[in-house]
């Protein structure tokens, strides 16, 4: 969507993952306090989107919706002034139907009174869901929550989330920042690779100010280290918004070692705004490149399968110009190092290798950046 916001994928985190209905403005302040003392408001974590269940059961008299009183004392006004004293944008949660996905009051038919409280209270993010559409078709129902927001004056990234129905991608960059294009996520590896193998087809959708969403990240939830790795890898590769959905307050120094890599991060964030794609795929072996700007491309070497194996790709298969030598920045170890045109490595089951590949054979950093929460915690 053409409104200014998002330019490149949205970065945050939301509730959902870890807390589903348990969520209160004393996690979400928790939260923002968190992503500021541990450096990832510097890496980039903007938004602190609050989810499904923040609010009462029924409308006010005046047809508004109003905040859940013993969960949000403060209100999301409250909340949002807090979030924003930290420098952090806020988000909120709402459904395109006649209630949300939990029951609650839903968007449909008060589109605009329902924008203009979030504008009101200082919303800067809307997550739009798709329960209780009641067939309204899902371009109709988008697009009315679309203008609202415009109506309103405020800046506010419009999220859409109809979970990859419609061929949402074919007219989602019209009418929102993002869209989901999958049914949700859990913490369950092979449900990271299906949406991984869904939404790496969509990549010709995606472009600055809208970009496929393969829903939110489930590091630190419970896979394994090198199961998140590759989830973190795949989503950076892919420029997902990268929405954090673990407990920040309680996150280990290896997880947020995932979250905080600047350099993985840069993958995501690169003002081309490409989403990668694919140049093999067999037998479980993956290879996903995405081009950056001034030149260089990102690899993801990723082994689906449970036992290590060998993956081997090639500059000019990833898109690099003819040289006589190339740089290899892995991204995960932080090690340089140098070739004529291979680009292979031994990746062990459900892992990944990536690395940041450009012309030249130079061994200097460069680009890396110190991990976050590498060290002691
Ligand atoms: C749907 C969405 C989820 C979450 C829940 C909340 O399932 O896809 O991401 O927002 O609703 O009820």
């Amino acid at each position: 969507l053409e409104n200014g916001l998002a330019r490149t994928p949205p970065m945050g985190w939301n509730d959902w993952n870890a807390f589903g209905c348990n969520v209160t403005e004393q996690l979400v302040k928790q939260t923002a306090d968190y992503l500021v003392s541990s450096g990832l408001k510097d890496a980039g974590y903007q938004y602190v989107n609050i989810d499904d269940c923040w609010m009462t059961s029924a409308r006010n008299s005046a047809g508004q919706l109003v905040p859940d009183p013993v969960k949000f004392p403060d209100g999301i006004s409250g909340t949002a002034a807090y979030v924003h004293g930290k420098g952090l944008k806020l988000g909120i949660y709402e459904s395109a139907g006649t209630a949300t996905c939990a029951g609650y009051p839903g968007s449909l038919g008060h589109e605009q009174t329902d924008a203009n409280s979030f504008a009101s209270w200082g919303v800067d993010y809307l997550k739009y869901d798709n329960c209780n559409h009641q067939n309204v078709p899902d371009q109709q129902r988008y697009t009315a929550m679309r203008d609202a927001l415009a109506n309103t004056g405020r800046p506010i990234v419009y999220s859409l989330c109809n979970w990859g129905l419609a061929s949402v991608w074919t007219w989602g960059a019209g009418v929102g920042n993002s869209w989901r294009t999958t049914d949700d996520i859990n913490v369950n590896f092979s449900t990271v690779v299906s949406i991984y193998k869904a939404n790496v087809k969509l990549a010709a959708y995606a472009k600055p100010g809208a970009w496929n969403d393969p829903d939110m990240l489930e590091v630190g939830n419970g896979m394994s280290f090198t199961e998140d790795r590759s989830h973190f890898s795949l989503w950076a590769g892919m420029a997902a918004p990268l929405i954090a959905g673990n407990d920040m307050r309680s996150a280990s120094a290896a997880t947020l070692s995932l979250y905080g890599n600047k350099d993985v991060i840069a993958v995501d964030q690169d003002s081309l705004g490409k989403q990668g794609t694919e140049i093999s795929s067999s037998g479980g072996l993956h290879v996903l490149t995405k081009p950056l700007a001034g030149g260089d491309v990102s690899v993801v070497l990723f082994n689906e399968n449970s036992s290590a194996a060998t993956i081997t790709t090639s500059a000019s298969a990833a898109g690099l110009p003819a040289a006589s030598s190339y740089r290899l920045n892995n991204l995960w170890t932080h090690q340089i190092s140098s070739t004529t045109g291979s680009i292979a490595a031994g990746v062990p089951g459900h892992g990944s290798v990536m690395y940041r590949v450009s012309v030249g054979s130079g061994t200097s950093v460069g680009t890396t950046h110190p991990l976050i929460g590498a060290s002691s915690n």
